[in-house]
Parts: structure tokens; C-alpha cells; sequence
């Protein structure tokens, strides 16, 4: 026997403890699922079924346990269940190497007072806001939707940037939207007209340093990215990241500190352009992610849709591992119907890289058979019209 028969054989008989893995799920009234309550051990989870039986759906409850809108983006009301008499709940209980942790995320639907409202709980207790669950959970995902990912508009390439960052450095999702709470504020006044130079002095002075801190950690995760990648992969290309950005390019000639001070002084300096334009218009919410193909030698725009996907897949992949060694703790891997359009080559490759991860992915597709591969090593469940079943015992 080989070794490496030996060790496939160990794998199988033993599921690897994924480092952070989901062990329940349960659903109230989220898209497709009016009650469904999921139990899973801490293998990959390959989900198949019909187009519409709700597989998506079930990985987009999961990247709600993160800040943000999770992986459509969608509106809150609309992931509500349709017909629904109230919002939506999603709760997880969450292996960890420090024991279990319960995760909850739902909104209170606007009432006659209060507007509509999202609601984060963390082991039963309200928690302050969303940038919590960061802290807890890292989350990585792969769509179809972010096939144009590198030929749409900058905005989603960076917040595909910051959620990489918030993956490695939780903190990041913090400094994020308190940079973008004193922007919108500063952004109020210039509108109104309302040129009180102490509140504003105030509101940039926040801006200033969540927003060097911003692009420091940004800086920093390209930089591990790019080594990372450069160690390269026999199957997936290689990608040569780089941020173009105001404050990026300063930390790149300066201290941080003077970089700060340059930035508050020309947030003071812009605010008459700012008032007209009625937002900021410089500033680390305006940076770029730039991708190359190296092998190619050529922008990732300009590659063609399959070597973008595949340029992504050696980000994501990068980025995991970068999280895995940072957090002590593989991320769990949302990847929406990425396997289908994968030769075979690659799809072993993929499998062999999520489990030497150990990550707990969850994976979708139609065709069972293109995840055959895995044999035991995952656990395979079906999805049907809001419901799911344990599909085939290892
Ligand atoms: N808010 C909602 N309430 C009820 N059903 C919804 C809601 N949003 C989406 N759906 C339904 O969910 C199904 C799509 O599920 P999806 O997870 O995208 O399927 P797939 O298994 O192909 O990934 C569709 O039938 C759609 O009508
Ligand atoms: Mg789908």
C-alpha cells in the first residue's frame, strides 16, 4: 500500500475534525424553508438536488452568520419566507476548538414605531450588530454571481477585498462600517449645508484613522495573498493581486501616522467638492482590488470567463489558507455550483485542497456523481422543495 492510500484510508475511516464546523442548522421562515432543522457532523457537506429545491438558499442562511448581506446581497425582507407572518430567524450551533457556540441572526419586522431592525445573538445573548459575528465565524464563498466579479464595477471587488480581510482580521468589519457610519454622518451635513467645522473636524477625524487602518490591514492581506499565491498551485493559475487607492498608495511611501494626517487634511480641504458632489469623494471606500493572471500575463478582465473563475477559486483558496493559520481555525466554505464547471482534474483538486484545509465546505450542485470523488470523506445531503435528507450513508 502507498502512502498516500494509507493516509486516504485514514481520512475515511476517521472524518478529520473540520477546525470550525456547523453541527446544526436551523431555518424559520428563510426564503424556501418554513422550519427546517439541520444536523450535520464536521465533514464537507455536498448538497444536491433540482434547480429551485432550495441549495442556494441554504448556503446564502449560513453567510448570513457573517456581517453583511450575505452571498446575494440580498434585502433582508426578502430572504423572508413569502406569506410569512413575521421575520426570518437563522440559527447555528457552531463547533469550535473552544466548544460550541450558538450563533442567531433574524429581523424584527418594522412595527408602528420602530423601523425594521436586524437582530444578532451570540450563544442566546443580543449582540451588538453583525461585525460580531466576524469575530466568531469566518466565512468564505464562491458564486456564479461573482463570475464578473473582475470585469464589474470596483465596489464589488472591494467588498470581495474587505470580506477577505474581515475573514483574516475581524476587526476589520468593525473599522469598516464605523468608517462608513462617519462618512454617511459627514455626508449629512455637507448636504445640509450644515458647515460646523468641529462636528465635521470630528466625523474626519474618525474617518482618518479607521480609515488608514482600513487600508494598512487591506495592504497587509494582499501582501500574504501574493505570497501565498506565488507558492503557486499545479492546477489553479496564479494571480498577482495589487489595491489601487488613495490611501493605500500613501502607506506605501509613508508612516501611517503621517498618511492620517494627510488624509484629515484633505478631508478638511475637499469640503466644498464633497458638499456638491453630497459624498465623500476620496478615500479608502473608492479603492480597487487589481488581479493579473500571471501565467496568462494579462489583466483578469481580460481573461476569459473560465480563467477568471478559476483565478477566483486560487484566491479563495489562498485566502483560506492564509485564515487557517492566522485563526488557528480552517473557515467554512460556501461554494455555489463552482464544481460543475470544473474538469476532473480540477475538481479532485479542489477536494484535495478542502481537505487538507480540513474546512467544513458546503458545496452544491445538481449532479450528484461530480462529487463521487469525495467517497466518505464528505457527507452528502439532498435538498427538495424546503426540505433536506441525509442523501446517501457513507
Ligand atoms: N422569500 C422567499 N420566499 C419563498 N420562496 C422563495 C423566496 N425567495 C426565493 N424563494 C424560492 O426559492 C427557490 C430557489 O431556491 P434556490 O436555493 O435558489 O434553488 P437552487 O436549489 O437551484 O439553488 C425558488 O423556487 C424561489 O421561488
Ligand atoms: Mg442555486
Amino acid at each position: 500500500m502507498t502512502a498516500v492510500a494509507t493516509s486516504r484510508a485514514a481520512t475515511a475511516s476517521s472524518p478529520t475534525p473540520a477546525s470550525v464546523s456547523l453541527s446544526r442548522l436551523t431555518l424559520t421562515d428563510f426564503r424556501n424553508y418554513t422550519a427546517l432543522r439541520l444536523e450535520v457532523d464536521p465533514r464537507p457537506v455536498v448538497l444536491t438536488g433540482p434547480n429551485g429545491a432550495g441549495k442556494t438558499n441554504l448556503i446564502e442562511a449560513i453567510s448570513l452568520l457573517n456581517p453583511g448581506r450575505g452571498l446575494r446581497r440580498a434585502a433582508l425582507a426578502e430572504v423572508t419566507r413569502q406569506g410569512a407572518a413575521g421575520g426570518f430567524g437563522i440559527s447555528a450551533r457552531l463547533g469550535t476548538p473552544a466548544g460550541d457556540l450558538d450563533l442567531g441572526t433574524g429581523i424584527q419586522p418594522a412595527t408602528a414605531g420602530e423601523p425594521e431592525r436586524r437582530l444578532v445573538r451570540v450563544n442566546g445573548a443580543n449582540a451588538s450588530g453583525p461585525a460580531v459575528m466576524a469575530e466568531h465565524l469566518s466565512l468564505v464563498w464562491l458564486t456564479p454571481a461573482m463570475d464578473r466579479l473582475f470585469v464589474e464595477a470596483a465596489s464589488e471587488r472591494r467588498r470581495f477585498l474587505d470580506r477577505l480581510v474581515h475573514g483574516v482580521d475581524p476587526g476589520h468589519a468593525r473599522r469598516v462600517s464605523a468608517y462608513e457610519k462617519a462618512m454617511r454622518e459627514r455626508s449629512r451635513l455637507l448636504r445640509e449645508g450644515r458647515n460646523d467645522p468641529r462636528w465635521l473636524g470630528a466625523l474626519e477625524d474618525t474617518m482618518a484613522g479607521h480609515g488608514i487602518a482600513i487600508a494598512a490591514a487591506r495592504r497587509d492581506l494582499i501582501a500574504r495573498l501574493d505570497a501565498a499565491l506565488a507558492l503557486g498551485s499545479s492546477v489553479f493559475p496564479t494571480a498577482d493581486l495589487a489595491i489601487d487607492g488613495l490611501l493605500e498608495g500613501w502607506l506605501g511611501e509613508t508612516t501611517a501616522v503621517d498618511a492620517e494626517d494627510r488624509f484629515r487634511a484633505r478631508l478638511a480641504a475637499n469640503r466644498g467638492r464633497d458638499a456638491e458632489a453630497g459624498a465623500a469623494t476620496s478615500g479608502p471606500h473608492k479603492s480597487d482590488l487589481q488581479a493579473r493572471h500571471v501565467q496568462r500575463d494579462m489583466p483578469a478582465a481580460l481573461c476569459s470567463t473560465g480563467e477568471q473563475k478559476a483565478l477566483l477559486i486560487a484566491i479563495v483558496l489562498a485566502n483560506a489558507k492564509i485564515i487557517a493559520a492566522r485563526r488557528a481555525q480552517a473557515p467554512i466554505l460556501l461554494l455555489d455550483e463552482l464544481v460543475a464547471h470544473l474538469d476532473r482534474v480540477r475538481r479532485q483538486a479542489l477536494f484535495d485542497e478542502i481537505a487538507a484545509l480540513r474546512a467544513q465546505a458546503w458545496m452544491t450542485g445538481t449532479d450528484q456523481s461530480l462529487f463521487d470523488d469525495w467517497g466518505d470523506r464528505a457527507q452528502f445531503l439532498a435538498v427538495l422543495g424546503g426540505e433536506v435528507v441525509v442523501d446517501r450513508k457513507p
